[in-house]
């Protein structure tokens, strides 16, 4: 007996935790540079400091006003704090830090716990059908052996399972339904690209559908809610996570704006409620650079972008590669010795989630030469 299989086309990927850029976070992203701040400034010299790692051998210490570190890659700040240039697995645990004055004194103790994560790896789909057509889709890592990885999966851009197991199992009847199957659990920042797929988290999980919740777009009349353990959207691609989260399918510039959420418990008392504003901006057209010469050899470029009319987009201008102007001007102007030196220039269009830079071209003014022709009448013709 022959079997066929519906394909399938199938995405996955995996929780990434927040990457901190300043001030080390408890939870660390691998090759994460960061600082652990004490928390006072010990920029007088005349303190010694020293940082312990309590799980390896690594040591810091600024005594009698010199650095010295046993560890590669870990430095000190100017006021005492300790410096990741990049974070590793081994970097895991506690920090112990004394402060100890110039006559001997203990001023200052303390210690600072981190956790690094491995990166997230691009996991690929296996897919493995049983010969009475059902699946099992496994969201798989080479090598991978972090345990604390969670998987989501969406059908149709709608979870369906967000959890520790990267497997997820389908009935023949699902697979020949021939749904889409793919993933995303990002949070929406602040800025938002168009068509980001993400979810707004409400500051606790409201997994108990006792409690009713709805959240409501400021700027237009898009309410979502779960009353009485059912949801209700009037708008597409907004949905309710079992836990209360507000997802976005795909977000467009019409979505801009302050949401306001409203927790309320079963008995009509309000327990939660509050805001989150979001901002989605469009990709950055390419621009090209328009030269303009003016009759004296000067010259006016333009960083065009044709019919873009996106207002946050500001202007950077590069002069063989290096930049020469940063601001909303879409202009630059060279005179005409600067014109002459036949650099090259290329501006870039930036909002704050994308960006996009012209081709460089090189300015030639050549002078406008008026030319004044006489004819001389042929007085034969006369
Ligand atoms: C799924 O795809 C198969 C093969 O392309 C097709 O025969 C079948 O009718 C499709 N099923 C649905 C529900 O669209
Ligand atoms: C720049 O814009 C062009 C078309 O407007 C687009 O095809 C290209 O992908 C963009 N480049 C970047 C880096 O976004
Ligand atoms: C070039 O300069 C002329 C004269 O000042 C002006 O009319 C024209 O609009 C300019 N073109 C561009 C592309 O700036
Ligand atoms: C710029 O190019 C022109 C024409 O090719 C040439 O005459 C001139 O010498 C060049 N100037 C410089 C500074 O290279």
């Amino acid at each position: 007996m022959i079997f066929q299989y519906s394909l399938l086309l199938i995405l996955c990927g995996f929780t990434a935790l927040s990457v901190s850029t300043e001030t080390c976070g408890k939870d660390l992203l691998e090759g994460t540079s960061c600082i652990i701040k004490l928390p006072e400034k010990y920029n007088d010299k005349s303190n010694d400091i020293k940082w312990t790692h309590s799980s390896s051998d690594a040591v810091i210490e600024r005594k009698n006003k010199k650095t010295k570190s046993n560890t590669p890659g870990l430095t000190m700040e100017e006021d005492g704090s300790l410096r990741f240039q990049s974070v590793s697995l081994k970097d895991t645990g506690t920090y112990i830090y004394t402060v100890t004055s110039s006559d001997g004194t203990e001023i200052g103790k303390g210690e600072a716990e981190i956790k690094v994560y491995e990166k997230v790896p691009k996991p690929t789909v296996k897919i493995s059908c049983t010969a009475d057509g059902n699946a099992a889709l496994t969201c798989d890592v080479e090598n991978n052996k972090d345990l604390s990885l969670t998987v989501s999966w969406c059908k149709d851009g709608k979870l369906i399972q967000n959890e520790i197991n990267p497997q997820v199992f389908l009935s023949s009847t699902q697979v020949q339904e021939n749904k889409t199957y793919s993933f995303s659990t990002e949070t929406c920042g602040k800025d938002l690209l168009e068509g980001t797929s993400c979810i707004i988290k409400l500051p606790e999980k409201y997994n108990d559908k006792s409690n009713d919740i709805k959240w409501a777009h400021f700027s237009s009349d898009a309410v979502i809610q779960r009353k009485n353990k059912k949801t209700k959207s009037n708008t597409p691609g907004l949905t309710v996570e079992e836990d209360g989260s507000l997802r976005f399918q795909s977000v467009s510039l019409k979505d801009t704006g302050t949401y306001i959420y409203t927790v309320t418990s079963s008995d009509g008392t309000e327990i939660d409620k509050g805001e989150v504003e979001i901002k989605v901006y469009e990709k950055a057209p390419k621009p090209t650079v328009k030269i303009n010469c003016t009759a004296d050899g000067n010259a006016a470029l333009t960083c065009d972008v044709g019919n873009s009319k996106d207002p946050s987009l500001t202007v950077s201008w590069y002069e063989d590669g290096k930049l020469i102007q940063n601001e909303i001007n879409h202009q630059v102007f060279l005179s005409s010795t600067q014109v002459q030196e036949n650099k090259s220039y290329s501006c870039e269009k930036r909002n704050p989630v994308s960006r996009n830079k012209s081709e460089s071209v090189t300015v030639s003014c050549i002078a406008k030469i008026f030319l004044c022709l006489r004819h001389k009448r042929d007085s034969s013709t006369l």
